[in-house]
């Protein structure tokens, strides 16, 4: 069963508790064991993290690329002027690795410093605005089924 690392940046302990509105009622528990149960059905197994610290973030990210493991990230904050964390997952995707950017909400419908993501540009491809459904939507894309998309598309 590949293993997909789920990263999550800072704050993300805090949901349930933080702004409701936006991020959904569910604690990060409930997401942890959510996204765990939707990747197990899709073949996947998930390394889940959170960490406020950058350089905590920066190291998984590291290792990821070093194993070949793929990426789901919710970069949250650090999303939006990190340039450690993007050089880190560049080092992902130049390793041949997928690397997923995530958010619960839609960052570019909100204020305008969400709007700019310094990570976008280095990974595969980015979900937003689905709740925690952005994390199964990732997940899908890192399935065989969302291979065999790939391949339809590249013989379009
Ligand atoms: C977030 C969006 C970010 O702008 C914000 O700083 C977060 C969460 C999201 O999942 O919607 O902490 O990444």
């Amino acid at each position: 069963m590949a293993t997909v690392l789920v990263l999550n940046g800072p704050n993300l302990s805090r949901l349930g508790a933080r702004e409701p509105e936006i991020y959904g009622r569910w604690d990060a528990e409930r997401l942890r064991s959510a996204v765990t149960g939707w990747a197990a059905e899709l073949g996947l197994s998930v390394q889940w993290h959170q960490s406020d610290d950058e350089a905590e973030l920066v190291r998984l990210l590291h290792t990821a690329a070093d194993d070949g493991t793929d990426v789901v990230i919710n970069p949250a904050a650090f999303t939006h002027y990190s340039y450690a964390l993007r050089d880190a997952a560049k080092q992902v995707t130049d390793a041949g690795g997928r690397l997923i950017e995530v958010h619960l909400s839609n960052p570019a419908s909100r204020e305008v410093f969400r709007h700019t993501s310094v990570i976008a540009g280095v990974a595969s491809g980015t979900v937003a605005g689905f709740g925690a459904h952005s994390y199964r939507l990732a997940l899908h894309a890192l399935s065989d089924q969302g291979q065999d998309v790939d391949s339809i598309e590249s013989s379009l």
